[in-house]
């Protein structure tokens, strides 16, 4: 079972006033729960569990666009960072795709999957597939069931967040920043109808900004 940092459903959270974050979302949010330095921090514990099991042969990394960009960019960097210093490294290489299932802050039943290169690249590979947020797990699950079908080697899923709904499958990725709650979490480049991807912490939206950004 893989190891988390559990934010508790009635976890309170930090003051906006406390941190930085835009102007133009202030009214939109009610509290910080994730700042963006223990992201951070995790995810460079997260490089190191990574880099231990997978270390061995090629790695892919497959970024899970567009909410996981931002997750992906700085667990590389870290990734990197132990590649540059240990007498062992792995050449690593990307890939990016997009997954498309939410409309509001609703999960749809219907998964897109669009762009990236030929997955049949991906055989005999390592995989490390990137991602934001898991909820119901239908994208992943989606995404695993395709991958399947051109024979890597290894496939391996870190998300940064699942969140803990009755909603779920029972799918758990292999490493998890985050175990959050069952609510719509915005900023770090995760969305809602595409906007706070331009926020650093991870926030609850409030009731109003669904309404207000609501397509
Ligand atoms: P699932 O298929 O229900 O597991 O949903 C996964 C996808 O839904 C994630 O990749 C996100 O893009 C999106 N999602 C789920 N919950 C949230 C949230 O709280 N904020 C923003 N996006 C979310
Ligand atoms: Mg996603």
């Amino acid at each position: 079972m893989a190891s988390y940092l559990q934010i508790a459903d009635d976890e309170k959270g930090h003051d906006l006033d406390l941190f930085c974050v835009p102007r133009h979302y202030e009214s939109d949010l009610d509290k910080v729960i994730i700042p963006h330095g223990l992201i951070m921090d995790r995810t460079e514990r997260l490089a190191r569990d990574i880099i231990q099991d997978m270390g061995g042969h090629h790695i892919v990394a497959l970024c899970v666009l567009k909410g996981g960009y931002k997750f992906f960019a700085d667990l590389l960097d870290y990734i990197k960072v132990l590649n540059h210093n240990s007498d062992k490294s792995v050449p690593l290489t990307v890939d990016f795709i997009r997954v498309k299932s939410y409309c509001n802050d609703k999960s749809t039943n219907s998964v897109r999957v669009i762009g990236g290169d030929e997955l049949s690249n991906l055989a005999g590979k390592n995989v490390l597939i990137v991602e934001d947020i898991v909820e119901t797990g239908r994208t992943m699950q989606t995404l695993l069931s395709r991958l399947s079908e051109c024979n890597p080697k290894m496939v391996k899923v870190v998300s940064l967040l699942v969140k803990r709904t009755p909603r779920s499958s029972g799918y758990r990725p292999d490493y998890i920043g985050f175990e959050v709650p069952d609510a719509f979490l915005v900023g770090y480049a995760l969305d809602y109808n595409e906007y706070f991807r331009d926020l650093s912490h991870i926030c609850i939206l409030n009731d109003q900004a669904k309404e207000k950004y609501k397509v």
